[in-house]
C-alpha cells in the first residue's frame, strides 16, 4: 500500500522514495520525512515536536509546519494568506480529520479555529513514477448569507528538505529566443525567489527546482526535484530560516492577487509534484520524462516528422506556393505538413487578422480544403498555426467587441507585436473561441495544431470582473484550459504544440492539452545545443519540436543542423523550393535514418553524457527502456587545434550485455562501454548519430 495511516501520521511510499508527515504534540501538521523509502514503517521519524522558543517567535515558526498559514508569532514564507470580511488577516488551521481515497491518495482536512475556512491538504502518491502530486482545495463553507473571505496567497505546497547541510539550488532563466539557461546556486539564508508575473509561464523562469547539497552531478548524489503545474503567474520561494531548515514553497503566485471566496465556494490549487533521487541531475530528469509521457494525450503514439511555413516564407503564404513546398516535403518523407502564420482573414503582416480565424480570402480563395486535399493526397497529415488569445485591434473581431480585451478603461492599451490579449477569464470570449475553432476544426481535415502566444500581459484590468479583478491572473489560465480543453475533447486526433513565442509556455499544466512544445524561436544550431539540454531538464524528448532552418552565420552543415533536431521530433522550416537536388536528397537520408532512431528518441532514456551550455564538444545518448538499443549523438561545435576532444563514457546499457556501436569494430560489455569509454574523431563545425545495438 502506497498509504501508511496510523493515528494521525502518515507514510507516503512510492517505489524507492517516502514522505511523512502528522500531527504533533502542539497539534500542528507537520513535516518529518522525504528521502529513500526505508525498509519498515517504524523507521520513520516521528513529527518533530515544536520545543523550546524564546519570545520572539511562536512554537510554529519553529517547526516544519506542512503548510503554513499567515497567523500567530511565525514569520516565515506561508502558504496561505487570508483576509476575513471583519478585516482579521490570521489564519489559524486545525486538524480536523483525513480520509485516504482509494490506493494512493491522502485528503487531510484543516479547519480555520473561528471562521468557516476549511482547508483539504491533497497528497497523491505516484508510485511506479516515484512523484508525489500535492494541491490545496481552500473552501468557504459559510453559508449564503455569510460574507466572502479574501484569499491573498495559496500556494500548492511547501516541500521542506531534510535538515541540515547548504542546498544548492539548480533553476532555469532565460528570455525570449535564449531560454532554458540552467543556473546551480547555493542557498543563504533567506529567501530565493522565482517568478513569473507575465500571465504565462514565462521565457525567463521555469516552475522547475532542484535542490541539492552540493555534491550532485548528472550521475550521482541526493536531488530532491519538483514542478508546479501551471501556466499562469507562479511563484517558488527557497527559504532557509536562521534555524537553517530550508523549505521550498510554490503555487500560484500572490503578486497583485486576490480572490474572493464566496460562501460555498472552493479554489483549487494547481498540483505541485516532486521527487527525490540518489541518482544525481540525470535521473532526476527521466523521473520526470517518464512521468510527462504517461500523461500525454496520445500517450506514447510516435510523433511525426513535420514541415512547417514559419522560417520558409513567414507571413507569405498562400495556395499554389504551399502546394509546391507540400510536393518536396513528402519526397523527402515528412509525415505532418504544418502551415503557420499568415493564413486567415486579412493577415498580411503582423498588423492585422488576429482574432478573424477564418482563411484569407486573396490568399486562399477556395479555402483551405484544396491544400489539405493536396497534402493528404501526398500521404501527408495537414497542420495549422492558430494564436486564439491575442486580437489585433485592425481585425473584425476587435470592431465588435474593443471590450474583450485585457485593459483598464483610463489607460493606454499597449500594443506588443500589434496585438492586444482576449480576456479568457470571461465565458463570453471563451464561447466565442470554442464556437469559432471548433467549426474550424470540424470543417477541415486538421490533424496538428500549433497554438502560439506572442506577448505578455500589461494594464492588467477587468473592468466589470464579477470578483475581484485580481483574479484575472488565475481565471485567465483557467479559461486557456477550458478552450483548449473543449476542443481537444471535441477533436481527440489533433495533436497539439503549445508555442508562446518559443518557449515561453512550457509547464507541467499544458500537458493536459497538449503532445509537444516548441522551445525556442532560436533555432541557430549550436544555440540549440544549450537551450535544449535546459528543456530537457523537466520535459521529455517526445515534447520538444525541433526544426531545422538556415538561422545562424556562418550556416552549419545540413547534417550537424538534422542532428541537433533529431534529437527530439524532427521538423524541417525552411523553403524546401531553394533546396538543391543535393540538399533534397540529404534531407531524405536523414529523415530515414531518423525514422528508425525514433522509438528510441522518443521513448527511451534520455542521458546527458557531457555539457552543452558553455561548451563546445557535447554528447547525448538515448537508450531504449529493455536496453537493447541506443544512440549516441555528438556534436563538435569549436574546439581549438590542437584539439583534446574528451572521451565518452557511456551510460544506461546493460553491464553484462554486449553491445556492438556503429562506427567501432569491436562488441564490448555495457560495462566496458560506461566504464572505459569510446573516443570520436570529429572536425569543427561536424557531428555523429551512433546506433547503439545489443548483440545476443
Ligand atoms: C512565434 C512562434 O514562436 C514562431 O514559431 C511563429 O509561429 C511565429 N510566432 C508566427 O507569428
Amino acid at each position: 500500500m502506497p498509504i501508511l495511516s496510523r493515528e494521525k501520521y502518515w507514510i507516503l511510499e512510492t517505489e524507492h522514495t517516502a514522505y511523512a508527515f502528522g500531527v504533533n504534540a502542539h497539534g500542528l501538521l507537520v513535516h518529518a520525512y522525504w528521502g529513500a523509502r526505508l525498509p519498515f514503517a517504524e523507521d520513520y521519524p516521528l513529527p518533530p515536536e515544536s520545543g523550546d522558543y524564546a519570545s520572539w517567535s511562536g512554537p510554529s515558526h519553529l517547526v516544519p509546519e506542512e503548510y503554513p498559514a499567515h497567523a500567530g508569532a511565525k514569520f516565515v514564507e506561508p502558504c496561505l494568506k487570508t483576509t476575513f470580511a471583519d478585516g482579521v488577516r490570521d489564519t489559524v488551521l486545525r486538524f480536523g480529520a483525513a480520509e485516504v481515497v482509494g490506493e494512493n491518495e491522502l485528503r487531510v482536512t484543516l479547519r480555520d479555529a473561528h471562521y468557516p475556512l476549511t482547508v483539504v491538504l491533497c497528497y497523491r502518491v505516484h508510485e511506479a513514477h516515484d512523484l508525489i502530486e500535492r494541491w490545496a482545495e481552500i473552501s468557504n463553507t459559510g453559508n449564503t448569507d455569510d460574507a466572502s473571505i479574501t484569499l491573498e496567497r495559496v500556494w500548492s505546497a511547501l516541500w521542506h528538505l531534510p535538515w541540515g547541510g547548504q542546498y544548492r539550488l539548480s533553476h532555469l532563466f532565460g528570455r525570449w529566443f535564449e531560454e532554458w539557461q540552467l543556473r546551480r546556486e547555493l542557498l543563504q539564508p533567506g529567501v530565493k525567489v522565482k517568478e513569473s508575473r507575465r500571465i504565462t509561464t514565462s521565457h525567463s523562469a521555469n516552475p522547475w527546482f532542484a535542490l541539492d547539497r552540493g555534491g550532485a552531478d548528472e550521475t550521482q548524489g541526493e536531488v530532491w526535484f519538483g514542478v508546479l503545474a501551471w501556466s499562469g503567474n507562479w511563484k517558488l520561494a527557497a527559504e532557509v530560516t536562521e534555524y537553517g531548515a530550508t523549505r521550498l514553497g510554490i503555487g500560484v503566485n500572490d503578486w497583485d492577487f486576490a480572490w474572493r471566496l464566496n460562501a460555498g465556494e472552493t479554489f483549487t490549487t494547481p498540483a505541485s509534484l516532486a521527487g527525490y533521487t540518489a541518482g544525481g541531475f540525470g535521473a532526476a530528469s527521466r523521473t520526470l520524462h517518464d512521468y510527462a509521457r504517461a500523461q500525454l494525450p496520445h500517450g506514447k503514439t510516435l510523433h511525426p516528422v513535420l514541415y512547417n511555413s514559419w522560417e520558409a516564407v513567414f507571413f507569405d503564404v498562400n495556395e499554389a506556393s504551399q502546394m509546391a513546398v507540400a510536393e518536396r516535403a513528402a519526397q523527402m518523407g515528412v509525415e505532418l505538413f504544418v502551415m503557420d502564420d499568415g493564413w486567415f482573414h486579412g493577415r498580411a503582416i503582423d498588423n492585422a487578422g488576429l482574432g478573424d480565424w477564418w482563411p484569407d480570402e486573396r490568399k486562399f480563395p477556395n479555402g483551405l480544403t484544396p491544400l489539405i486535399e493536396r497534402v493528404n493526397a501526398l500521404g501527408m497529415d495537414f497542420g495549422l498555426w492558430i494564436e486564439p488569445e491575442m486580437v489585433n485591434p485592425d481585425s473584425d473581431l476587435y470592431r465588435a467587441h474593443p471590450d474583450w480585451v485585457i485593459h483598464f478603461p483610463t489607460r493606454a492599451r499597449s500594443e506588443m507585436r500589434n496585438q492586444l490579449i482576449l480576456n479568457l477569464g470571461r465565458t463570453d470570449v471563451q464561447e466565442y473561441l470554442i464556437t469559432l475553432l471548433d467549426k474550424l476544426l470540424a470543417e477541415h481535415n486538421i490533424a496538428f495544431i500549433k497554438w502560439d502566444m506572442n506577448r505578455n500581459v500589461s494594464e492588467p484590468g477587468w473592468p466589470d470582473a464579477p470578483g475581484d479583478a485580481r483574479e484575472l491572473w488565475v481565471r485567465y489560465v483557467q479559461g486557456v484550459y477550458r478552450v483548449w480543453s473543449t476542443l481537444a475533447a471535441r477533436h481527440p486526433r489533433v495533436l497539439w504544440q503549445s508555442c508562446s513565442g518559443g518557449g515561453g509556455r512550457v509547464d507541467y499544466g499544458m500537458l493536459r492539452m497538449v503532445d509537444q512544445f516548441w522551445v525556442s524561436d532560436n533555432t541557430e544550431a549550436t544555440a540549440r545545443l544549450g537551450i535544449q539540454e535546459g528543456f530537457s531538464q523537466l520535459m521529455p524528448a517526445i515534447t520538444m519540436e525541433s526544426q531545422v532552418t538556415h538561422m545562424g552565420r556562418p550556416l552549419l552543415s545540413l547534417p550537424f543542423r538534422f542532428h541537433v533536431s533529431m534529437m527530439g521530433v524532427l521538423g524541417i522550416s525552411d523553403d524546401l523550393l531553394k533546396w538543391s537536388e543535393a540538399d533534397l536528397q540529404t534531407g531524405a537520408e536523414q529523415i530515414a535514418h531518423y525514422k528508425e532512431i525514433r522509438p528510441i528518441v522518443q521513448l527511451g532514456d534520455q542521458y546527458r553524457l557531457l555539457p552543452a551550455q558553455g561548451q563546445d564538444f557535447t554528447a547525448v545518448q538515448y537508450v531504449s527502456q529493455d536496453k537493447a538499443e541506443g544512440v549516441l549523438f555528438a556534436f563538435r561545435v569549436h574546439l581549438p587545434e590542437p584539439a583534446r576532444i574528451p572521451p565518452i563514457y557511456l551510460r544506461g546499457l546493460a553491464a553484462d550485455a554486449r553491445y556492438a556501436i556503429d562506427g567501432f569494430d569491436a562488441v564490448r560489455s555495457g560495462a566496458a562501454w560506461m566504464n572505459t569509454g569510446l573516443r570520436l574523431e570529429l572536425g569543427n563545425g561536424e557531428s555523429t548519430v551512433r546506433r547503439i545495438r545489443r548483440v545476443e
